[in-house]
């Protein structure tokens, strides 16, 4: 029988699960660049990466910028210089708080910057100003020093146990399937490990994930292994042997990787075994054998949302298939600080990439019938109560390939940036989606309305592993009777529907609401989050608070020793 406080509890968990949410678009601002790539750096401040023909915000010495720095107070952009083209880069926080964005475009135009990207990286911060001003706020390259072992453009890259950059796939040209001497079906490291500088690791998935291979989505899990997915197969990847061990594929051959873009996410992962399961939603499930000639703007994408557990008996039960009521492609997924899943953006039919496939002159874009509705997954809700659209607004803009959307330590979502087109497009003219600058915040009711929500008064800036720390909240009492969730997030590196590095670990917690005293216990080691930057979100009946950021780790430069304690885990 239940007590009487453990039925409180109960119908706490139950009344959050079943919260209605009526969400708002506000549009304020024009980002005068792409955001191509999004990443949330600081509770002011947002990154940016695109390339740089035609936009409209400019250097000072007046060429155009291809990176800039959102301001969140003022919705305004400031440019940054990059010597190296960011178009489709990729990228992560390492375990010293910089931000690193590796590969990208070929050189564009010989007579103007930026540089041949494809063997690019990009160091930016920590930037500890609100402004963007001031030390660590600007980029900072060294091609003749720092770059990787070859040319990659369309790169996955992901925060590994050591702290540092794991650096998987990409291609070296522009195509539209990424197949034979232009892809780079191979796994190198940054900073390199010892005794593999300048060479790299060959991957026999990766080649068998020819032609839709770019942007491979990739999680690390709790036993310090890499699970992969590109195409309609997935692998487990194992850093420390360099072996590759084949899981199920994608049920029903749904593709998910670039030109494909499906999004996939890592959920919430929770003491005390971290048994990882992952979500994938929306791709395509047209034959990839079909040549560009074949396929067209129209072609349906997919309405399956599919998951595995990555343990043995998750693998052995195998993928579980969910649907969606309308196809995507393109779609960005956002993790919240409650565990769910926002997915935002793309389009219902086509394809990523630039215009390229039979009838995509006729729009300049690969993708038509943008998505203009996003989709939330509830990932506690059981099977057939996940998926639901109420209270979600539509946007009026569409937003279609090059187009982004982060979770904000406000705990709102920017949505930003699409352009499907070859280059800049003005409204009014041969691009039916033109390039779109205008910002849009996407903000749950409980911000919007200024509603009692939990707030972090005080938190440490800095924690290590498998240690109990304490942080000054308060709760709202109208909030106590509902479910209490300590997040600690990576917001991830947002491009091309992949948001690589999210990841969000429920910490174990014990709250006294008379004082407002939190204890959290933090991540028993750097499987279960890899050292680096996070935020910490405390969340309440399904309100969170807005996110303190902090260091997770002893702040220093990557490789990083094992830390923390081994737990028992379950996790292939
Ligand atoms: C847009 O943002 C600016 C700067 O924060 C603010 O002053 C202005 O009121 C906002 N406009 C709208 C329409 O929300
Ligand atoms: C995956 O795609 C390949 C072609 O790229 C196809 O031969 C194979 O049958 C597909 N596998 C599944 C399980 O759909
Ligand atoms: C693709 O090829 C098939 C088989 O030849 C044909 O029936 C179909 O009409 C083609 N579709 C397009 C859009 O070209
Ligand atoms: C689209 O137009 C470009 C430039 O005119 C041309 O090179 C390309 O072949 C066309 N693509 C298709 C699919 O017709
Ligand atoms: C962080 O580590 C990288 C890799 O070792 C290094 O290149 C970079 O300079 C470091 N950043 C700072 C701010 O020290």
């Amino acid at each position: 029988m239940l007590s009487g406080l453990s039925l409180l509890l109960a119908l706490g968990a139950a009344a959050a699960a079943q919260r209605t949410i009526q969400w708002t678009f506000v549009q304020n601002g024009t980002s005068g660049v792409i955001p191509v790539e999004l990443i949330t750096l600081s509770p002011t401040l947002m990154l940016m990466y695109d390339r740089a023909d035609g936009n409209p915000l400019l250097l000072p010495d007046g060429t155009r910028a291809w990176a800039a720095l959102w301001d969140l107070t003022t919705n305004t952009n400031t440019p940054l210089d990059t010597i190296t083209d960011t178009f489709c880069a990729g990228g992560a926080f390492i375990s010293n708080g910089t931000l690193v964005s590796v590969a990208g475009q070929p050189l564009e135009n010989p007579a103007q910057p930026p540089a041949d990207g494809r063997m690019g990286i990009r160091l930016f911060g920590p930037c500890t100003s609100a402004t963007g001003v001031g030390p660590g706020c600007t980029v900072f390259e060294d091609p003749a020093q720092i770059h990787l072992a070859v040319t990659r453009w369309y790169p996955t890259g992901l925060r590994i146990p050591d702290g540092s950059l794991m650096i998987i796939g990409g291609s070296n040209f522009n195509t539209f399937y990424n197949t034979g001497p232009l892809a780079e079906n191979s796994i190198e490291f940054f900073p390199s490990r010892p005794g593999e500088e300048g060479t790299v690791r060959p991957s026999q998935f990766l080649l068998d994930a020819e032609p839709v291979n770019m942007f491979p989505r990739s999680f690390v899990l709790p036993s310090g292994h890499v699970f992969v997915i590109a195409n309609n197969i997935t692998m487990i990847y194992d850093i420390a042997t360099n072996t590759e061990t084949r899981l199920p594929p994608i049920p029903n051959g749904v593709r998910v990787a670039n030109p494909f873009d499906g999004t996939a996410q890592l959920l919430p992962l929770s003491a005390p075994l971290y048994e990882p399961t992952v979500l994938v939603c929306g791709g395509s499930a047209t034959d990839d054998s079909r040549p560009t000639s074949n396929i067209t703007t129209q072609d349906p994408a997919t309405d399956q949302c599919s998951r595995i557990t990555l343990t043995a008996a998750g693998v052995k039960a195998g993928w579980t298939v969910e649907r969606m009521p309308e196809t995507r492609i393109l779609t960005e997924s956002v993790m919240l600080p409650t565990g769910d899943v926002l997915l935002i953006n793309g389009a219902h039919t086509g394809y990523s990439g630039y215009p390229s496939v039979s009838d995509s002159n006729l729009t300049l874009s690969n993708a038509a019938n943008p998505a203009l509705r996003p989709i939330l997954y509830r990932t506690a809700l059981p099977a057939g109560q996940r998926i639901t659209q109420n209270g979600l607004p539509s946007s009026t803009i569409p937003r279609m390939y090059h187009s982004s959307a982060s979770l904000m330590a406000n705990g709102a979502i920017m949505v930003a940036g699409s352009n499907p087109n070859p280059a800049v497009f003005a409204p009014g003219g041969p691009a039916k989606f033109p390039t779109e600058f205008r910002v849009e915040y996407l903000t749950p009711d409980f911000i919007s309305n200024n509603a009692p929500r939990p707030i972090i008064r005080s938190a440490p800036t800095q924690i290590g592993f498998n240690e109990k720390v304490t942080l000054k909240v308060s709760v709202p009492p109208s909030l106590l009777s509902g479910q209490i969730q300590v997040s600690l997030m990576d917001l991830g590196y947002v491009t091309h529907a992949q948001h690589s590095n999210s990841r969000l670990v429920f910490l174990e917690h014990t709250l006294n609401p008379l004082t407002g005293t939190l204890e959290i216990t933090t991540p028993p080691n750097n499987n279960v989050y890899p050292p680096g930057p996070a935020w910490i979100f405390v969340v309440a009946d399904g309100i969170h608070s807005e996110g303190v950021h902090v260091m997770v780790g002893d702040g220093g430069n990557p490789p990083r020793a094992a830390q923390g304690v081994a737990v028992k885990f379950n996790s292939l």
